[in-house]
Parts: structure tokens; sequence; C-alpha cells
């Protein structure tokens, strides 16, 4: 059997599985208190629960397994990048943000509920990700709890989403060259994907000088995830993709898209990939999840 029918068959397989952890794992994480909380873990719960590709999971979780890490622990740790991404989609559909009125099929938080609730949903589940990391009944190793929280703290602030959101939103102002946009996406998107293959190396005990392929991946799928996306927002479906799209173009967002053109971004996004997987030389048939993800990440609908 030709190896891309093999890696064709690993990969829904594994989203699925992912998907299904993830959401018991959150159900787990977020039961519904008897008082005047309810309201803000059932908001969580609807913003975390059954939508969602879990991209970053799956990263998490294909390279803790490249370094034979407990699968139950590695999902726990990936709900805790998971979480952050989620209070981050809650806060960039605010109306003082993108003001989008759909995600995952639905309607937005703060629509499906209210604003303050939608705010304080984003707060705790962006606290959630830190209580996961840092409980030592879950992960035993104190220097492993510490690098985790380390690195996805890194990857959540100033100098990664948040700081990429607030370079994001002044792209509709501001003249970007092609360097700032790189930079944009990598702080915004690229930051919490790589942290996600990172933490994968973390709970592997891998030690820092290891991790350079890996990290050298994660920088190329960051990116061509990003322009997958404003290529998606340029000519998706918004049927499949469950959110609202060409908005970026209206709002005079700047993005590779807008200054490279469709066909360019698409090229420089495929190019990406196959730089991607060639960092993952040195890997054998173990890897192959995490090539695979690498092409998913562009050739994605959704
Ligand atoms: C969307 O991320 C927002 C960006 C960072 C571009 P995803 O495409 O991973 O969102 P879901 O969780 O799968 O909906
Ligand atoms: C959002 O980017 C990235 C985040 C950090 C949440 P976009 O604004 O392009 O994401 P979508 O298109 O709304 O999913
Ligand atoms: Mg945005
Ligand atoms: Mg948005
Ligand atoms: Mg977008």
């Amino acid at each position: 059997m030709a190896l891309t029918e093999v890696e064709n068959r690993l990969l829904p397989r594994a989203l699925e599985e992912i998907q299904r952890e993830v959401d018991a794992c959150f159900d787990t994480l977020l039961p519904i208190p008897d008082d005047t909380r309810a309201k803000l873990i059932e908001a969580m719960r609807y913003a975390a629960i059954g939508g969602g590709k879990r991209v970053r999971p799956l990263l998490l979780v294909s390279t803790a397994e490249l370094f034979g890490v407990d699968r139950e622990l590695a999902v726990l740790v990936a709900c805790a990048v998971e979480s952050i991404h989620v209070y981050s989609l809650i806060h960039d559909d605010l109306p003082c943000m993108d003001d989008d009125a759909l995600r995952h099929g639905k309607p937005t938080v703060h629509l499906a509920f209210d604003e303050a609730t939608a705010v304080l949903a984003g707060d705790s589940l962006h606290a959630l990700a830190f209580e996961i990391l840092t409980d030592h009944n879950a992960i035993g190793d104190p220097f492993v709890r510490a690098e985790l929280a380390g690195a996805l703290a890194t990857a959540s602030g100033m100098n990664g989403m948040a700081g990429g959101q607030v370079m994001d939103m002044a792209a509709e102002a501001v003249e970007y060259d092609l360097h700032s946009i790189t930079r944009l996406q990598q702080l915004k998107t690229g930051a919490l994907l790589a942290a996600s293959v990172e933490m994968g190396a973390i709970l592997g005990k891998v030690p820092p000088e290891g991790r350079a392929h890996l990290r050298a991946y994660s920088r190329d799928i960051g990116l061509a995830f990003q322009i997958a996306d404003d290529l998606l927002d340029e000519e998706g479906d918004e049927e499949l993709a469950g959110k609202a799209l060409r908005k970026d173009a209206v709002q005079g967002k700047q993005t590779f898209v807008s200054l490279m053109g469709v066909e360019q971004a698409r090229e420089q996004a495929r190019m990406l990939v196959s730089q991607a997987q060639g960092h993952l030389v040195g890997y054998g048939h173990e890897a192959e999840l995490l090539r695979e993800l690498a092409r998913y990440i562009v050739e994605r609908d959704k």
C-alpha cells in the first residue's frame, strides 16, 4: 500500500479520537455548580465542548506519543492548550474585536449568553489552562509542571497570541510589509501551535537542545495554518467553516493573501508544509501523523 494511503487513513481517525477525548475531558473539568455561577460554566461548556477541529490537542498528543507519554496525561495537557485557544476565540468574536455572530456553526458566546459572561468565560478558560498545568496530582514532576506553564504563558501573552491579536487589529490601519505580517501571524496563531508541539516534547522530557527539529516543524506549520485561515476567509465556504468569512478584505485587514494574492499565498503555504515535513526526516513511521497533520493544515476546508 502506498504510504500516502496509509497516511490518509491515519488522520481522520486521529481527529475523531482527539475530538472525543477533548470533549470528554472538558465535560469532566466543567461540572455545572448549583449556584449563580452556573451561567458562567454553561458558557464555558458551550464554547469548549463539541466544536473545533482540535488541531492543537492533536499536535500535542502526537508529539507526546513520539516519546511514549501516557495518553491520558497528554490529553489533559492538550486541554490546557485548547482552553487558551477557546478563550481566544470567545474574545476574538466580541464586538470590541471582530464582532462575529457565528462560531462552530452556532451563535457566538456573547450572543448566546451576554457580553459580560463571554468576557468572564474567556477569563475563566484562561485560568483553567493553568489550573490544569499546576495540578500536582495530575502532573507529578514539578519541573515539568513549571516548564509547561511557562511555555503556555509565553505563547498566550504579549509575546504570543495576545500580542499578535493587537498587531492584527492594527493591521486595518497600519501598512505592514511581509516581514511584519509574518511576525503578526507567528504571534497570533503560530505561538500556540508551536507551544502545543513544545509541550508534547516537555511531557516527553526531551531537553531543549533536542527540540530543534520539532520547533522548526511547528514554526512552518504555524505560518501555513494562518495563511490557510486567510485563504479560507477569502474563498472558503461559510457553511463548512461554521463562521463568517470574507471579513478580512471588507475590514481592510492586511494578511498574506492581501499582500501576495491568493495563488502566491497558496504556493507559500504548500512550500511551508513540505519544509515542515522535511524537518521530520529524522523520524520514522512514528511521525506520520505529524506529517499528515501538516498537510491537513493547509488543505482543510474549515
Ligand atoms: C481559528 O483557529 C483561529 C485562528 C487562530 C486562525 P482554528 O481554525 O484552529 O479554530 P477551531 O478551534 O478549529 O474552530
Ligand atoms: C483569530 O484570528 C486568532 C486568535 C488568536 C483567536 P481570526 O480572527 O482570523 O480567526 P477567525 O477567522 O475569527 O477564526
Ligand atoms: Mg481576529
Ligand atoms: Mg476572528
Ligand atoms: Mg480568520
